[in-house]
């Protein structure tokens, strides 16, 4: 499971995150909702090993995964050890086809000699992509791209698919596609740990979340806990989702 404690973490000396405690444990869907520039995809970047303090020491906190410092590890290292993210913008290669882009996230050693079981459980998920593995990545709508970038993270076969806001920009139908998607992998045995802007979507998926706000976590509860929450309703799903 992942385990972080007291993590503080920032750019240069700018802090962003201070003092996050969260856990994600195995099996589970955690949701981390906060709005723009709570200091999200900045704690996804940390646990991915892509945020990184400029001199050794000087942040304090722990990130854990099966008791392993996921902080004293190079990014491709902690892809190696099972932790996948799916980042915020997709980051795909445009001009490489689809299958090109999936098979790009099966370098990591653990996932190599699985890599065709991998691309088959990828277009079963996402049978679109099947259909559409020699086109070129930047021919695809964006719904089609984000299956893409989920995809490329599944075929690191991680044990814990970390995901940037996914539905960002997506029309609904798409948007339920991915979450969809999201549940059967976590019926794999994955656990998903997700940011999200769409709060109903996410936390009807989710067995648990946190609140992130101003870098600091601000509440936590159930998923039906906090679409009851009345803060989370008033800050998140606006003033006519508030009861009287
Ligand atoms: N590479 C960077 N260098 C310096 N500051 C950064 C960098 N990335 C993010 N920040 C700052 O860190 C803070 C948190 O940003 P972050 O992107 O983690 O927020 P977020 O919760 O993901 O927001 P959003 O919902 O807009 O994606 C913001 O003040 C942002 O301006
Ligand atoms: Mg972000």
């Amino acid at each position: 499971m992942l385990e972080i404690r007291g993590l503080e973490a920032g750019y240069g000396d700018v802090p962003v995150l201070s003092g996050v405690t969260l856990a994600v444990g195995a099996g589970e869907i955690v949701a981390l909702l906060g709005p723009n520039g709570a200091g999200k995809s900045t704690l996804l970047n940390c646990v991915a090993g892509l945020v990184r303090p400029p001199r050794r020491g000087r942040w304090a906190g722990t990130i854990r995964w099966d008791s392993q410092d996921l902080r004293a590890l190079d990014a491709h290292l902690i892809v190696q050890r099972g932790v996948a993210l799916v980042p915020e913008g997709r980051r795909l290669f445009g001009g490489m086809s689809v299958q090109e882009n999936l098979e790009l996230g099966a370098f990591a050693p653990r996932a190599w000699a699985g890599r065709r079981a991998a691309l088959e459980r990828v277009y079963t998920l996402f049978p679109v992509l099947a259909e559409r593995r020699r086109t070129a990545v930047q021919a695809l709508s964006g719904g089609q791209q984000q299956m893409v970038a989920v995809g490329r993270a599944l075929m690191a076969s991680p044990r814990l698919l970390m995901l940037d806001e996914p539905s960002l920009g997506l029309a609904p139908r798409l948007v339920a596609a991915i979450l969809e998607a999201l549940v059967a992998i976590n019926r794999d045995g994955v656990a998903v740990f997700l940011v999200e802007q769409n709060v109903p979507s996410a936390l009807s998926l989710a067995h648990r979340g946190y609140l992130l706000e101003g870098g600091r976590i601000v509440g936590e509860g159930s998923g039906a806990g906090l679409m009851a929450n009345e803060h989370v309703r008033r800050a998140y799903l606006g003033p006519l989702a508030v009861r009287r």
